[in-house]
């Protein structure tokens, strides 16, 4: 097979976009991709400082190596999680990454704010995933928002987002139709947060990853019981085989035409929102959920006979 640009011997094929391309090829698609999803949606400004939620995965790390290749003020922002082995190993993907690259980080360590997600694990009565889902959010905004970063990028691709869009779907559930999407808005002390990946699938951000060399943590959360909406994506994966090109089209068509029409029926959520009375990270109830999960964390593990 040869590139549809130049000829050359083709690496990477791409049939729903009914093509193939070169290393060099491909690599101006996956450029021409981001910029189109930050010019359609206004994602950055110029002269906007991003900050990017790198979890050490091929998504996350190729993002950041693509915004600082376009010229982007970016900085990375890692999670440290606490789980054993498994944190170790992506704090230090993270790392190196950024070391290679010469590119900023910050890392913010759980363990340091009383809430390693072992804990969350051992003395929370909740899904651990959950929680662990809103801490990471809770530092990634209290971050953007502490140390003045406009913006707050993730490494989100086209598959997570139809399938998150199919399963909201499912349910029919308007409070998420109505804002999902590549870009939401700042507003009430939360910084605008963009999917600047949305228009590459994951097989794309795996090839970037790979043709550029970047080290990947692979292994799955030891705590989670597989990658999330698997059985959507399985779907979806035959779905865009015999029909090449529908992922992107179900996902646009719900940005053009399903989320204004939710948008515009889906009240806003009356309750003020406020600074966090421990934090200062906007809440709708004094102090904010994490640290009310920071809060029964400490007594259950200070009241734990096992602990010491
Ligand atoms: P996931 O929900 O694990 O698929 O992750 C979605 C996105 O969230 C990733 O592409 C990253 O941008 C971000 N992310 C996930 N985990 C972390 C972490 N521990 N630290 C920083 N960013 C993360
Ligand atoms: Fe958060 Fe596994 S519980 S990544
Ligand atoms: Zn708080």
């Amino acid at each position: 097979m040869k590139c549809r640009k130049c000829k050359a011997p083709a690496e990477v094929p791409l049939p729903s976009h009914n093509t193939a391309f070169c290393r060099d090829c491909f690599a101006a698609y996956f450029t021409g991709q981001v910029e189109k999803s930050i010019r359609r949606h206004g994602l950055i400004n110029p002269g906007e400082r991003v900050l990017v939620a790198l979890s050490g995965g091929k998504d996350s790390l190729g993002l950041m190596l693509e915004l600082s290749r376009m010229g982007f003020d970016v900085t990375g922002l890692h999670v440290d999680l606490g789980i054993p082995v498994s944190s170790l190993a992506a704090r230090a993907k993270v790392e190196g990454f950024c070391t290679l690259h010469g590119l900023k980080l910050r890392v913010v360590e759980l363990a340091k704010h009383g809430l390693p997600i072992p804990d969350v694990k051992k003395y929370i009565n909740r899904p651990v995933c959950s929680a662990c889902g809103k801490i990471k959010r809770h530092w990634f905004n209290r971050v953007a928002l502490e140390e003045g970063f406009q913006v707050l990028a993730t490494g989100h691709n086209l598959d997570d987002e139809v399938a998150r869009l199919f399963a909201n779907t499912l349910r029919w559930d308007a409070g998420y139709l109505s804002d999902q999407g590549p870009c939401l808005d700042a507003e009430n002390g939360f910084a605008r947060k963009i999917k600047p990946l949305y228009r590459l699938t994951e097989f794309e951000t795996a090839c970037y990853a790979f043709l550029n060399g970047i080290e990947i943590h692979t292994a799955p959360c030891p705590y989670s019981s597989g990658a999330s909406f698997t059985g959507h994506k399985e779907l979806w994966a035959r779905l865009e085989y015999t029909s090449p090109g529908t992922k992107i089209a179900f996902y646009d068509g719900f940005l053009k035409r399903g989320r204004p029409a939710f948008a515009q029926v889906e009240q806003e959520s009356g309750a003020p929102v406020a600074p966090c009375e421990s934090c200062g990270s906007p809440t709708s109830t004094g102090t904010c959920g994490v640290c009310r999960l920071g809060i029964a964390v400490a007594e259950r593990r200070a009241a734990d006979p096992d602990r010491q």
